[in-house]
């Protein structure tokens, strides 16, 4: 397996379905499969059920991830319930690093759909990230490959990206 891992917002599943189709694998994303799995939306499930019974599932989907596939990670799965251990386990991971404003800037368009973060005015939102990234980076940085996509295209990113995948 190759598991993107990194930040809400950072684009994870953006680059993971591109790469999967360059190799040809089959793409999947936690959140989507956990959706599809309660026929509810993130924000639903986190309403209604709260985000432990969320990180349970998300526990549990990941560890019904086949053989071969791309995954893209929820930006809190390698967080909670071991889960970073399992995937370095299973497989690569690749943490999409990037900086603190640009996390920002693609968060305040569709911060709506993130029930961790959708009630934040800007100075929230930014502090939020600041605090939870140094967190995270943490458990984050114990990936396989850290690439940082500070200013990069994604076609630059997945230039980068290409390379380690070959060799798998
Ligand atoms: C979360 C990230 C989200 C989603 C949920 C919780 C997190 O995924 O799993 O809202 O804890 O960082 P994205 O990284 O795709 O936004």
């Amino acid at each position: 397996m190759i598991y993107f891992i990194g930040f809400m917002g950072v684009g994870k599943s953006t680059i993971a379905k591109e790469i999967a189709t360059k190799f040809n694998r089959k793409f999947i994303d936690t959140d989507k499969i956990i959706e599809g799995i309660e026929k509810k939306t993130i924000n639903n499930i986190f309403k209604e059920k709260g985000e432990e019974y969320f990180r349970e599932l998300e526990k549990k989907t990941l560890r019904k991830i086949k053989q071969n596939e791309i995954v893209a990670c929820g930006g809190g799965t390698p967080i909670f319930n071991n889960n970073m251990e399992y995937i370095n386990k299973t497989g690569i991971s690749i943490y999409l690093k990037d900086s603190i404003n640009s996390l920002l800037t693609k968060l305040e368009n569709t911060q709506k759909k993130r029930p961790l973060i959708k009630k934040l005015n800007r100075p929230e939102l930014k502090k939020y990230i600041e605090l939870e990234l140094i967190e995270r980076e943490k458990i984050y940085k114990t990936a396989t490959y850290t690439i940082n996509i500070q200013n990069k295209s994604i076609q630059e990113t997945l230039r980068e990206i290409n390379p380690l995948i070959s060799t798998f």
